[in-house]
């Protein structure tokens, strides 16, 4: 509801991933709204080149580390590969992320295919945001990572797949890695909240994976940087005001440019 408040008040929503205890207190105190244990961990902590080897224990196990450590941030948990490829996977790694973990909502990769377990899940008190656009844990079908909706029929299906989604039960929208001028139409007709990684200003948050921020994650060190990624250490005393920095960059709608 407060993330609904939000973004009827015009206030944009400032998302983060964090991963342990430490950050996850330092972003809290810094202002982020909303967290993200992603399996972008795979990643950032796993040090892999993909999210596919991440498993549900993973996740929980993230999450346990982050959720008793924050005071107002809304705490997300990612539904890693092929945890959600039945309903009753769904159910079980919900229950793990929100029972064991902690956490307050699930996230999904998928487009109105996922329609079902959508609705499965929030029927039952499962807090759900739909992960649309760029998929990164469909790069072996997709072969690379890429600007997704880019022509106008890719547009419309995803157009269509948040319309889908949001009245199958969805309560927020992840967009990543689409042309500004569709982030800007999905928000306009979402009934819920649409955070953007790569998606341009004109959604209701943004969300960057922390180690991007911060300018240590393997993607900036093996040159395979996203255009969208900025480096808030650039001009900041320390850590933490590098995410006050990067809160009040999205708050003021100065991140992203356009
Ligand atoms: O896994 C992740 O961290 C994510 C985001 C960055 C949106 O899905």
């Amino acid at each position: 509801s407060e993330l609904h408040r939000m973004r009827a008040a015009g206030e944009k929503i400032a998302c983060l991933t964090a991963y342990d205890a430490s950050f996850a207190m330092l972003e809290d105190r810094a202002g982020v709204d909303l967290i993200l244990v992603g399996d972008s961990l795979g990643m950032v902590m796993q040090g892999g080149s993909t999210t596919t080897p991440v498993t549900v224990s993973d996740i929980v196990y993230h999450t346990r580390c982050v959720a008793p450590h924050l005071k107002r941030a809304f705490l997300v948990a990612d539904l890693p590969f092929l945890s959600y490829a039945t309903l009753e996977r769904a159910l079980d790694a919900s229950q793990r992320m929100m029972q064991e973990g902690g956490a307050k909502m699930v996230k999904l990769e998928g487009g109105r295919e996922q329609a079902s377990i959508v609705e499965y899940l929030a029927v039952r008190g499962v807090p759900v945001c739909a992960h649309l656009g760029l998929q990164p844990q469909f790069i072996h079908k997709m072969g690379a990572f890429k600007v997704q909706g880019r022509e106008e029929a890719a547009a419309e299906a995803m157009l269509h797949d948040a319309k889908v989604l949001t009245e199958a039960g969805a309560d927020l929208l992840v967009l990543e890695c689409v042309p500004s001028s569709l982030g800007k139409r999905i928000a306009e007709i979402s009934s819920t909240p649409v955070i953007g990684i790569g998606a341009g200003p004109d959604v209701h948050g943004q969300i960057l994976v922390l180690q991007d921020i911060l300018n240590i994650s393997p993607m900036v060190t093996t040159g395979r940087k996203p255009r969208f990624v900025k480096n808030f250490m650039q001009g900041a005393a320390d850590i933490e005001a590098a995410v006050r920095n990067y809160v009040q960059a999205v708050k003021s709608a100065a991140y992203p440019e356009l």
